[in-house]
């Protein structure tokens, strides 16, 4: 089965089983929308009337908040359930949320520099490739726009197991290609879904080469000092799982580009 329609199949059942990923924005959070989806302050001031794209981001939790927070929101992703959540809420608050079944690597529905902002949550794990899926950001984006993005790292991805002494085992080489395959330790996976590793020369390289500049970057906590070898706590205290990122795209080319501004990794 093509990656595509077992991902869509694996978060359409994932939405409807309850999934955490699949949690709707609170009236609490709709409170405050910005503080709930940027606690770093990467976003401006306000995004009244701002072309806010939320891309990969169903669930109604990203589209609800820029919404309320007064953008002009499309949620864009691969599954029905998770969409359905987003115009279900969307239709409780009396919001407005296009939504858009699409798959991030072919956005072709959208025009070009139609959005201030791409936000897109965890997900590029979901696709072998990120050079379509950054080109896609880079042409949907006008030029200053911002691209907020969240992955999974590739080391955490490489975590099979713990052995006896609870230290976790590295078994999936950097460079596999292949869809990951099933491990004995879980967290950090979602059940039924085909996942990528993704090296920081795609990671990082390639959105710089599709004409981003990088701002910030984080690597948001999920260890806890008080975890139980086997929680996912535990083993985010040895391998931070994410990385968060806040890019830019360019204005314009730079006189002093490099003479290869096209760089591919091997
Ligand atoms: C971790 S969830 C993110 C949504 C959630 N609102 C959150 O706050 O984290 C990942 C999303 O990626 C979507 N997805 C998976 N593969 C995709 C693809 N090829 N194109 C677009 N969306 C995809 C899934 O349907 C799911 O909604």
């Amino acid at each position: 089965m093509q990656f595509r329609e077992q991902n869509r199949q694996a978060w359409d059942h994932l939405a409807r089983s309850g999934s955490q990923f699949a949690h709707v924005a609170t009236d609490e959070e709709c409170g405050q929308p910005l503080l709930s989806l940027d606690t770093h302050g990467w976003l401006p001031g306000s995004v009244q009337g701002l072309d806010v794209l939320c891309l990969a981001g169903g669930g109604g939790w990203q589209s609800i908040l820029y919404a309320a927070a007064g953008a002009r929101v499309t949620v864009a992703d691969l599954s029905p359930a998770m969409l359905a959540l987003d115009e279900r809420e969307a239709a409780r608050r009396k919001l407005t949320v296009r939504v858009l079944e699409a798959s991030m690597d072919d956005l072709s529905p959208l025009p070009d520099r139609s959005f201030d902002i791409v936000h897109q949550p965890v997900s590029t794990c979901y696709v072998p490739r990120l050079k379509p899926v950054y080109a896609e950001i880079a042409r949907v984006l006008r030029p200053g726009g911002l691209y907020i993005s969240q992955h999974k790292q590739p080391t955490s991805l490489q975590i099979v197991d713990r052995d006896g002494r609870d230290r976790y085992i590295v078994g999936v080489g950097y460079y596999h290609n292949d869809p990951l395959p099933a491990v004995i330790d879980e967290s950090y996976r979602e059940d039924g879904a085909v996942e990528y590793l993704h090296r920081w020369e795609e990671l990082i390289g390639e959105l710089c080469a599709a004409g981003f500049v990088i701002e910030a970057l984080t690597e948001p906590r999920r260890g806890d000092p008080k975890a139980k070898p086997g929680h996912f706590k535990h083993r985010g205290l040895f391998v931070p799982p994410y990385v968060r990122l806040k890019a830019r795209r360019s204005e314009a080319k730079s006189p002093v580009a490099g003479r290869s501004p096209i760089w591919t990794p091997e």
